[in-house]
This record gives structure tokens, C-alpha cells and sequence, in this order.
């Protein structure tokens, strides 16, 4: 072989190599299910993207995740969890922008309502259960007799805009982690069984 083509050839397949590794890097493939599920949430700072990622894990992949921010089109799926985190007990505005939309699309097809909210860092009971998921995101997304998860979530200061992080700090609230990957995992799991 002709050092130029040699060179040329070297140079096609590192490029072919860097595509492929930024397209795997890119998506998320699922196992392949007889039903179709997906996981649909709302977030600011990403603690419900992690639920959203960790509940198809304990489904051994077979679920795909979306996000609100994306406007998904959910036609296609059978079976969806929809989650959101809580600012000022309530869910972001494109969240409830796309739940006005979509609510007729999604009727019929929702297993399953998540909330991820730091209650004070205080463990949840009943009341914030019914508060913020049967008495707001089952009335916003028009769903009712699903079962219903909370989970505790986090603060990361260096993610807050500026005045959230000025509200947090001035009601002394510390940063945390609280969202636990086994419990995501264990809610799916639940689910996944009961369908
Ligand atoms: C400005 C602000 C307001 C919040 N308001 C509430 C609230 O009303 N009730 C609650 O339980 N948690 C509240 N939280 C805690 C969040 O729900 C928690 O940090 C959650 O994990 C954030 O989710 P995200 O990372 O997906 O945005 C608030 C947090 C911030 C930063």
C-alpha cells in the first residue's frame, strides 16, 4: 500500500472509531421488552433525571427515559412512570406545560407517580404524600389509582441559580444528597411485576 493511502485509510478509521464511541457515548438502548415503557420527568438541578435512569435500571434496561424539556412524543409507549421534582410545592413550568398538552395522550397508559422533593431534609409521611403527589400531580396529570412514590432528593448549591440559592441559604439549608439509587431501582422493579 502507498504511504498516502496507508495515511488516508489510518485516518478514516479513527474518525469512524470517534463517531461510534460519541454516538454510544449519546444514546441510551434499552433491552428489548414485549411492552413499551418509558419514564417521563421533570427537573431543575437533575435529581429526578437520576430516578429517571436509576427505575429502568431495576427493569434491566427495558424502559427509555425522557425528559420533559424535550417534548417527547410518548405515542408509542403502553406503559409510562411519570416523576417530577418540587420547587414551592410544584413542578417546573414545562412540566406543567407539557401535562396540559399531553394529558389526553398519556390517559390511560400511567402506571405510575413519582415525586423527588427534600421536605426539609425531614423523611416524608403521609401528608407530604398526599399533599404533593394525590393532591397535585395525580390532579395535573389526570391520573388516579396508580401507586405513588416519594422520594427524598438533593441540594447542590453550585446548581442553584442565584436566588434560589440565596432563598436556601437564607433558610439555612444545608446541601444534601438524599435520593437513593436502590430505592429507584426497587420502585421500578415493583412496578415492572405488578403489570
Ligand atoms: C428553590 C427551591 C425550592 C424548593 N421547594 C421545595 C418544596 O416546596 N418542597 C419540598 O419538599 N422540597 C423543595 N425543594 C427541594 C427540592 O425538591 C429537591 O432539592 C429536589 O431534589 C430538586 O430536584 P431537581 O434536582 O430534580 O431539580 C426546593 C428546592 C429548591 C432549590
Amino acid at each position: 500500500m502507498k504511504k498516502i493511502t496507508f495515511i488516508k485509510t489510518g485516518v478514516l478509521g479513527l474518525s469512524a472509531l470517534a463517531l461510534h464511541r460519541k454516538a454510544s457515548a449519546l444514546y441510551y438502548y434499552p433491552n428489548e421488552s414485549d411492552k413499551k415503557w418509558a419514564v417521563l420527568c421533570g427537573t431543575w438541578c437533575g435529581s429526578s433525571r437520576d430516578a429517571l435512569v436509576w427505575i429502568p435500571e431495576g427493569m434491566d434496561g427495558i424502559a427509555n427515559v425522557f425528559d420533559v424539556r424535550k417534548n417527547p412524543n410518548l405515542t408509542g409507549y403502553d406503559h409510562i412512570f411519570v416523576g417530577t421534582s418540587i420547587r414551592g410545592g410544584q413542578t417546573t413550568e414545562l412540566f406543567q406545560e407539557y401535562m396540559k398538552y399531553n394529558q389526553v395522550r398519556l390517559m390511560g397508559k400511567v402506571r405510575s407517580l413519582f415525586v423527588v422533593c427534600g421536605n426539609r431534609i425531614h423523611p416524608p409521611g403521609p401528608e407530604q404524600k398526599t399533599a404533593l403527589i394525590d393532591k397535585y400531580l395525580a390532579q395535573l396529570c389526570g391520573v388516579s389509582g396508580v401507586p405513588l412514590k416519594l422520594f427524598l432528593g438533593r441540594i447542590t448549591y453550585g446548581l442553584l441559580d442565584p436566588d434560589s440559592l440565596k432563598m436556601m441559604q437564607g433558610m439555612n439549608m444545608p446541601e444534601y444528597d438524599n435520593l437513593k439509587r436502590e430505592e429507584c431501582m426497587a420502585f421500578g422493579k415493583e412496578i415492572l411485576e405488578s403489570v
